[in-house]
């Protein structure tokens, strides 16, 4: 099956007339690795890989946020991690930013608009297409010569839903998951999806260092969730609100239903539902 394909991920493909300024100078594809995220913590370790993509065909221990587990078959996804080291963006507006960019390359591949569910689901339809896990670490600088001088190092991994059919996602993932191709109808290349993702993904990273309003404004546009009562759990507890807002340090601001305006940070809630 997957000699026949021809959208097998080719770093030389993907590299050709890749307009990138920052993101992809390097880009390694692994035909079957653990996690793509834990091959990009060890490139991360030597500073001159800042902005090298790792990908791969297949993982074997892939990672989703809040510890669960991202499944993909063989060479039916995009799997990849981006190593950010010179990064002065925090870890709330870098999500925001990469939710942006992956659902824009997503918008453009497929027939249908895709939307972003906070903090960074990516949607198609009103089922999720692709996720990403934001994971990040303080190293030394080597050359510093500072025993104490550490620099921050951003892992943005990404994994994208292209070929799958609804028989061959997991059984309790069918009502609430997606792929481009279902979507569509019709089969995307993954060639092209990667060389878009590196290229949107640059682009927004560009303009967040520049002016963060820019992605709340577009991250407005693409939200599946503002303007709506939805319910979060926050800690172990729900709370019920309307979304009123997005704030890119504190995270989704939501006028609960008492009356109160709250703010809820990525990591340590989760959107339960749109109630309405
Ligand atoms: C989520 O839970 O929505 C985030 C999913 C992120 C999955 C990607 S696939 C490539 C990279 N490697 C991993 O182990 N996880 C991310």
């Amino acid at each position: 099956m997957i000699g026949q394909r021809t959208d097998l991920l080719d770093p030389d493909k993907i590299k050709a007339n890749l307009n990138t300024k920052h993101i992809g100078g390097k880009i390694l594809v692994y035909h079957s690795t653990s996690s793509t995220n834990d091959i990009a913590a060890e490139y991360a370790k030597n500073k001159l890989n800042d902005g090298l993509v790792v990908f791969a065909e297949e993982q074997t221990a892939g990672r989703g946020r809040t510890g669960n587990k991202w499944f993909s078959g063989r060479a039916d996804s995009i799997l990849c991690s981006i190593v950010l080291i010179e990064n002065n963006i925090n870890a709330e507006l870098l999500s925001l930013t990469c939710a942006v960019a992956v659902a824009e390359t997503i918008g453009k591949a497929g027939k249908s608009r895709a939307k972003i569910k906070w903090p960074n689901d990516i949607m198609l339809n009103g089922k999720k297409v692709a996720g990403i896990l934001l994971e990040s670490k303080s190293l030394p600088i080597a050359d510093s010569g500072l025993r104490d001088l550490k620099s921050k190092i951003y892992i943005v991994g990404i994994g994208i839903n292209c070929h799958q059919k609804a028989e061959s996602l997991p059984a309790e993932l069918r009502k609430t998951a997606t792929s481009i191709d279902a979507e569509s109808h019709s089969i995307c290349d993954r060639v092209l999806l990667a060389k878009r993702l590196l290229s949107c993904i640059d682009h927004w990273i560009e303009a967040a260092r520049k002016n963060n309003r820019q992605i709340i404004d577009r991250w407005r546009e693409l939200s599946i969730q503002l303007g709506h009562r939805i319910s979060v759990l926050f800690n172990g507890n729900k709370f019920f609100g309307h979304c009123i807002g997005i704030d890119p340090e504190k995270g989704l601001i939501l006028r609960l239903d008492t009356g109160a305006v709250r703010m809820f940070d990525a990591a340590h809630t989760s959107v339960i539902k749109s109630t309405e």
